[in-house]
């Protein structure tokens, strides 16, 4: 009938075939579980803006923040399902996918600092990483800094001994795992989107994390007592769906290899005073107390929390914790 064929024109039309169809832009989902105003979620953001600008339109970057889309487990899922296109997720979180040797970043005291971090990520063992990604479907794009971790709970995180019994967040790493056990404490993997409430609850005591988590995701709110710790050290990969990537034309792929790495420069340049203006915000809040370990109690977690290294070396691999350790020195 005449009323099917002009369905069937409507239903072409929107489908976008003739003229408009030259100019759909190629849509890439970023999905994502902080906040905006974080490290990663401003990075998220500058590459939109880099990508959409320098394609000319052509390519349309949409971020989805705040675990709106899928939360820690799923949007590893997602993105191998082609779902949505690209992530950047924290680096304790590639063990479940089975590249397990991404949980060496989660080793105690790791990193005396930042540069040693960069050391490692910008070095042979970061694009091994990376390649070890591919089988899986994965691309790895770019390293991404947040910070140290801290530890916080509702009692004061002193002593060891401070955390006998107690139930502690964790991302899901072995590693994270076996530190919270070094601590006598009792690890819980749970969601970054899930923090709040399971903290609020009961259902976790405490967590470690970084200030612009601590911040953004309100945690003042629920924990009452936090330790400056700097024993871990919180970072990401931006990732993206290698068919998806495979597929597009060779001059997009060229141009968004530009934008990240750009987008990579800001996010890890912005990283450190984020993170710091997280923390005065924390302090002005007055809803927390912050405590400072003394030389004499960091010794204490480090001796309890060495060990960790050699218990984990044979899930991490030996060689890549000793191109950790040479890389950062
Ligand atoms: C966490 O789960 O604590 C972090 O990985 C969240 C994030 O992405 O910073």
């Amino acid at each position: 009938s005449r009323r099917q064929v002009l369905g069937a024109a409507a239903a072409l039309a929107t489908l976008g075939f003739g003229t408009a169809r030259a100019q759909a832009p190629i849509t890439i989902k970023f999905s994502h579980v902080v906040a905006p105003d974080t490290p990663k979620g401003k990075g998220a953001l500058r590459f939109k803006e880099l990508a959409e600008q320098r394609t000319g339109g052509k390519v349309k970057v949409e971020v989805y923040p705040n675990s709106q889309l899928y939360k820690d487990k799923e949007e590893m899922e997602a993105l191998q399902l082609g779902s949505v296109q690209m992530l950047a997720p924290s680096l304790s979180k590639f063990g479940p996918l089975g590249v397990k040797e991404f949980e060496v970043f989660d080793l105690p005291f790791l990193f005396k600092d930042t540069q040693a971090f960069k050391n490692v990520t910008e070095g042979d063992l970061g694009k091994q990483l990376f390649a070890k990604l591919e089988p899986k479907g994965i691309r790895g794009m770019a390293y991404w800094d947040n910070g140290f971790h801290d530890m916080s709970a509702n009692k004061p995180l002193h002593r060891v001994a401070d955390f006998k019994g107690l139930k502690m967040r964790i991302q899901s790493s072995k590693v994270l795992e076996a530190q919270m056990r070094a601590l006598g404490a009792i690890p819980q993997v749970m969601a970054f989107s899930e923090l709040y409430q399971g903290l609020q609850s009961g259902v976790v005591d405490g967590t470690e994390g970084t200030f612009s988590n601590f911040w953004t995701q309100k945690l003042y709110e629920v924990q009452k007592h936090l330790t400056l710790s700097n024993h871990g050290h919180l970072a990401y990969a931006a990732i993206v769906n290698k068919k998806f990537w495979d597929g597009l034309p060779a001059d997009i792929r060229t141009t968004l290899d530009g934008c990240m790495h750009d987008a990579t420069v800001y996010a890890n340049a912005i990283a450190a005073t984020e993170n710091a203006l997280s923390f005065d915000k924390i302090k002005a809040s007055g809803k927390v107390t912050i405590y400072q370990p003394t030389p004499a109690e960091i010794l204490e977690w480090k001796k309890a929390l060495m060990p960790v290294h050699k218990e984990m070396e044979a899930r991490v691999g030996k060689d890549a914790m000793q191109a950790a350790y040479k890389a950062a020195g």
